[in-house]
């Protein structure tokens, strides 16, 4: 009777002492309190010598029944935590495989970079060679050998900015014809393309320090202003549509003679009139010209035997009008929020 209810007691207190263990350390801790050297259970054996022979050997059943009960206690709430700390790690592994994959940001293609490479597909097919020069270039190949020697007075309009003086921002890419009539030392026919960056003092919403033009230069015999204009004609169609007209204005460039201004029908009301080309129904978009004789001669090409053409759009304008951008500004700035409305379809 005693010893049952001893034994009761012990159990009794130990699943309260055991409801408020959270964690192996505690639970070790009590485990200590009751079969560890000085533990409850532990102590209850030392009583065995106390007792009558007789008495000893029930006395041995109950505390082996005592201590059995109270180990397994302590191992099924050994096993409950282990299961509880297995199951909440892997509630924090958990991965929702409903959710929608996060998008990885696609670029798109720059504006201008698609005009650049609409035009150059163009000219590629017209068996012309893309070429490129450098931003800085000579004040000699920028002004000097384009028939613009020093103090000549047309400087002006293409001023530009200047690193010393002879280096400055090339401020077209007219250049570049220096660059290839100089390159091709058995001076034979050739025929490019150059797109590239070119720099002025300029900054309003039409016109920025920064655009991009995209310079021909044919060169060969018998080449004429004929084909310089069945070239634009061409260009000016497959870039803006077939219905495009082009019109060639008398205009003056020293690198050129003749020398023309090229105008195409509007891109937005299509010849009528509207704000966009101030009701003349006409859009300028680039000069060209016969190349002239001294720059022909002063890059080592006979004018006796070869002549060229040349042109040279601002292709800023193709890509404003072709996308209805009303800032040029907005081209150089980089804003992901303008950029972003390009389409990205042809890009993985
Ligand atoms: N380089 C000229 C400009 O920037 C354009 C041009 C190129 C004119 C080639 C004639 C021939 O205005």
């Amino acid at each position: 009777m005693e010893k049952n209810m001893e034994r009761e007691d012990i159990i009794n207190n130990l699943e309260i002492a055991l409801k408020d263990i959270k964690n192996k350390a505690d639970l070790a801790n009590l485990k200590a309190t009751y079969l560890g050297k000085n533990g409850v259970v532990t102590k209850l054996s030392l009583k065995m010598k106390e007792l009558p022979n007789e008495e000893k050997r029930e006395y041995g059943k109950f505390l082996n029944e005592i201590k059995e009960e109270v180990t397994k206690k302590f191992s099924d709430l050994e096993k409950r935590l282990e299961e509880q700390a297995l199951e909440e790690k892997l509630n924090s592994e958990k991965i929702d495989i409903t959710l929608p994959a996060r998008r990885s940001l696609k670029g798109s293609i720059h504006p201008m970079t698609r005009i650049v490479e609409e035009l150059e597909d163009l000219f590629v097919s017209m068996g012309y060679d893309v070429v490129s020069g450098p931003e800085i270039d000579t004040d000699l190949n920028s002004f000097t050998k384009l028939n613009l020697p020093v103090g000549h007075p047309a400087r002006d309009s293409q001023d530009t900015f200047y690193l010393d003086k002879d280096y400055l921002l090339r401020p077209h890419t007219s250049p570049a014809q220096v660059r290839t009539m100089e390159a091709n030392v058995n001076k034979e026919p050739l025929r490019i393309v150059c797109p590239g960056k070119v720099y002025r003092r300029d900054d309003d919403a039409t016109h920025s320090h920064q655009f991009m033009q995209f310079e021909g230069l044919v060169v060969g015999e018998d080449i004429s202003l004929a084909d310089l204009k069945g070239t634009l004609e061409l260009f000016a169609k497959k870039l803006l549509g077939e219905k495009t007209k082009v019109r060639f204005r008398p205009s003056y460039f020293p690198f050129t003679e003749p020398s023309c201004e090229v105008d195409v029908t509007c891109f937005k009301c299509s010849g009528k009139g509207c704000n966009l080309c101030k009701d003349t129904g006409w859009i300028e978009v680039l000069g060209a010209g016969v190349v002239h004789p001294n720059v022909l001669r002063m890059s080592g090409y006979d004018p006796e035997k070869y002549t060229g053409f040349a042109f040279g759009p601002g292709i800023d304008r193709f890509a404003m009008f072709k996308y209805g951008i009303t800032d040029i500004r907005q081209i150089y700035t980089n804003d992901i929020r303008f950029l972003e409305q390009f389409d990205r379809k042809d890009v993985d």
